[in-house]
This record gives C-alpha cells, sequence and structure tokens, in this order.
C-alpha cells in the first residue's frame, strides 16, 4: 500500500492493533467481539480528541491551590452508521458521556454495493457542535461519504471520522469528496474483493456484533 493520504491517521499504538488482531479473528465470538468493538472505539476515542481545546481553572487541593486544565466548554456529537456503528458508541461515551448521539441508517445494495439510506437522525444542535462519525469498516467509501453529505447539511463546526479498518479504495473516495475530514483508523488493509468486503478485513462487523449470521 503505497498511497499516502494527509488527512488520515492510522492509529498503531500496541493495545488497539493487539485488540484489532483478536476482532480480525473468525474464531471470536459475539460476546467477545462486541467488547473488543467498544473498547477499541475508546482507545480511538482517545486519540481522536487529542486536540480539544483546555482553559485554565484555579482547583482548591487539600494542601493549596493547583492551576488546572479542564476542556474548554466544547460540544461534542457521537454519529453511529447504523448497524455496525452503533458498536462503537459505548465506547466513545466512556471518555465523553455529555456527548449527544445521532444516527444514520444506511445499508449496502448487495448488488449495486450503493448504501441505501433508512434514517437519519442527528442532534437538532449539531451546528453547534464537533461531531465524531463512527462505522467500523470503510470498504467502498459510499456509507461514510453518504452519511458525510447527510451530517454537512446541520453544518458542525467539525467532524472526525473514525473507523477501524479501512480499504485504500475507500479511502480514496472519503478524501476526494470530503477533504476537509479527518479519518482515524485502526489498520488500512489490502483491498476490497469483489463482493465488496475488505481483505483480510474482518468479514462483515454487523453480523458480527449482533450474531445475525
Ligand atoms: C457495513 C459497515 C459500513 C458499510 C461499509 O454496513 O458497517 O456501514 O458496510 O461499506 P461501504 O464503505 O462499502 O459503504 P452494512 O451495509 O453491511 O450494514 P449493517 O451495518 O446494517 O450490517
Ligand atoms: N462491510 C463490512 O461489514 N465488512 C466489509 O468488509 C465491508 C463492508
Amino acid at each position: 500500500m503505497t498511497r499516502e493520504w494527509k488527512q488520515v491517521h492510522l492509529l498503531d499504538h500496541p493495545l488497539i492493533q493487539h485488540k484489532l488482531s483478536y476482532i480480525r479473528d473468525e474464531n471470536t465470538g459475539v460476546k467477545e467481539f462486541r467488547e473488543l468493538v467498544e473498547e477499541l472505539a475508546m482507545l480511538m476515542a482517545y486519540d481522536a480528541t487529542r486536540d480539544l481545546p483546555l482553559e485554565e481553572v484555579i482547583v482548591k487541593t487539600p494542601i493549596s491551590e493547583a492551576v488546572s486544565h479542564v476542556i474548554s466548554g466544547k460540544k461534542l456529537g457521537v454519529i453511529a452508521i447504523l448497524r455496525a456503528g452503533l458498536g462503537m458508541v459505548p465506547g466513545v461515551l466512556r471518555l465523553i458521556p455529555a456527548a449527544k448521539v445521532g444516527h444514520i441508517g444506511l445499508y449496502r445494495d448487495p448488488d449495486t454495493l450503493k448504501p441505501v439510506q433508512y434514517y437519519c437522525k442527528l442532534p437538532a444542535d449539531s451546528a453547534e457542535r464537533d461531531l465524531i462519525v463512527v462505522d467500523p469498516m470503510l470498504a467502498t467509501g459510499g456509507s461514510v461519504a453518504l452519511a458525510l453529505d447527510l451530517i454537512k447539511q446541520k453544518s458542525p463546526r467539525s467532524i472526525k471520522v473514525m473507523c477501524l479498518i479501512a480499504a485504500p479504495e475507500g479511502l480514496d473516495v472519503v478524501v476526494s469528496k470530503h477533504p476537509d475530514v479527518e479519518i482515524y483508523c485502526a489498520a488500512i488493509d489490502e483491498k476490497l474483493n469483489s463482493h465488496g468486503y475488505i481483505v483480510p478485513g474482518l468479514g462483515d462487523a454487523g453480523d458480527r456484533l449482533y450474531g445475525t449470521k
């Protein structure tokens, strides 16, 4: 893989890479898969939020006063692409419990591989928020690109995408359509197969999360 995208961040922390190996494994069952997706989302959110601005506060400790820092009144939102993105939401909320949560329902037509929209409910005050879109898989990139089109209608302050595994073909699509969006992923795999699945990937993320296959 020789392509480079300046807005794509590959998160190579050892804990992320370790947990990713387990979710790729075909022998990992639903319970463990779900727990790992949540943990991975939490670890990735830690990195994806490292540019949040801070402001100084004075805290009275039992000993004296400390000059300390808190996040500067930022309003965040997490937008899950259904179904599989739902599995990442609890991990992000563990770190940002006050974030509002939006949902975009999309499924890929198995013949055309194009996303079909069936639901969209975003925070009403999205224009005042920094939004993080979550979906474990970025394959052809069609789902994330459409989700970003829908989200941009609300004019949020900023948008980031967090996915576990991306395909180079899909990154090309999302980066060319939405060059203003930062993308965080734990792995960039080799390619897509003829059915639009990421190789080697982890299979169908929704089915593995919810045991539907
Ligand atoms: C999966 C995945 C992404 C999409 C990625 O969802 O969770 O949303 O495919 O594919 P793309 O990049 O080619 O658009 P799927 O359509 O299988 O729906 P599901 O989550 O409801 O199972
Ligand atoms: N959706 C998935 O869940 N997995 C893939 O590999 C591609 C799309």
